[in-house]
């Protein structure tokens, strides 16, 4: 693999792409060849600018790789969030309509992130703009009398889908979704595509192709070390997810690796309880650090790790398809 280059994963495009053709929706398996071309298209943009700045500039060329590894990464996140989309809407036997809107809305959840690391790279972003605003105003933007949205759609989809993909993107992380404004259908859409979010997001940190180190940038054995807060504590224990705002806690990455487990309470389908119990999860996740906490951290983490297996196992729906809900894995090491 050569690190100046834009590596994105073949295998798992055409095995997506083969998904969905065999589902008979080969026109979302064009979206996706479109999204490949427009990032391929940005990397180009990217390294004009920066060979045009002829830099010999060691710092500008690791930023540039770095920038690439993470383009890699969330369109990789892009592919896995489709693949637990439509595991969902076949384990709830949902009718094509439901399948087809799950689909799209995975696959546009986080393009801001895409044009979020195209204007770091090439340097036009300097102000930090929230990626759910980027992608919205990118792709439903109608002030040139018509959306970017459009080009991926064909004028049937636009007109049945728009809404609903909006509304999906829009609320897909925030931290409170007012549900009740929301019409059934997308409320039922917007809780599929957070908790497909979710799931992609708490499965790539247990993922052997993950390179850890790029999300704590930390190793493990020194994260251990790092006392865990009572208030951490008494958030986990209590079921609520970790107040990044809290002014009060040293946000640390002992607080971070944490508050990945907190994801736990903010799930709506009972099927991912079950999905996330039977595939031991937080004893993997916890794994991790198992070995190397230091003395007053391991009743700590002994008692979070047994709360929070009880909460998985109180709330299981006991569905015995819920172990396909994964993403798929290609073992790469
Ligand atoms: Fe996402």
């Amino acid at each position: 693999m050569n690190k100046n280059e834009l590596n994105l994963d073949k295998v798992y495009i055409d095995y997506i792409k083969k998904r969905l053709d065999g589902m008979g929706y080969h026109f979302i398996s064009l979206i996706i060849d479109k999204m490949v071309s427009f990032i391929e298209c940005s990397f180009v943009d990217i390294q004009i600018i920066l060979n045009s700045k002829s830099i010999n500039d060691e710092k500008i060329t690791k930023d540039f790789i770095d920038m690439l590894r993470v383009m890699e990464r969330k369109f990789l996140h892009m592919l896995q969030v489709i693949d637990i989309a439509i595991n969902l809407s076949e384990v709830n036997h949902y009718e094509s309509y439901r399948q087809i809107a799950n689909i799209l809305v995975a696959t546009f959840h986080d393009f801001g992130r895409i044009l979020e690391i195209h204007k770091v790279g090439t340097k036009m972003g300097s102000n930090k703009v929230n990626h759910t605003t980027l992608g919205l105003s990118y792709l439903f933007d109608d002030s040139m009398e018509r959306e970017r949205i459009k080009e991926y759609l064909s004028e049937e989809l636009y007109l049945i889908y728009r809404d609903l993909i909006y509304t999906g993107i829009e609320y897909h992380g925030t931290k409170d979704v007012p549900y009740g404004i929301l019409s059934p259908l997308a409320t039922s859409v917007v809780k599929d595509i957070r908790d497909a979010d979710k799931l992609a997001v708490m499965s790539s940190f247990v993922d052997p192709n993950t390179d850890m180190d790029t999300v704590f940038h930390m190793p493990f054995e020194e994260l251990a070390q790092i006392p865990i807060h009572d208030v951490t504590l008494k958030e986990i224990m209590s079921h609520k997810q970790i107040d990044r705002s809290n002014k009060d806690v040293p946000y640390d990455k002992m607080r971070q690796f944490i508050s990945h487990i907190g994801f736990i309470y903010d799930i709506n389908s009972p099927l991912l309880y079950d999905y996330l119990y039977l595939t031991h999860w937080v004893e993997r996740y916890i794994g991790h650090v198992r070995n190397y906490l230091r003395d007053e951290n391991q009743d700590k983490m002994y008692e979070i790790e047994a709360e929070c297996l009880d909460f998985l196992r109180k709330k299981q729906s006991h569905n015995i398809n819920a172990g396909k809900l994964g993403y798929k894995v290609f073992q790469k090491k």
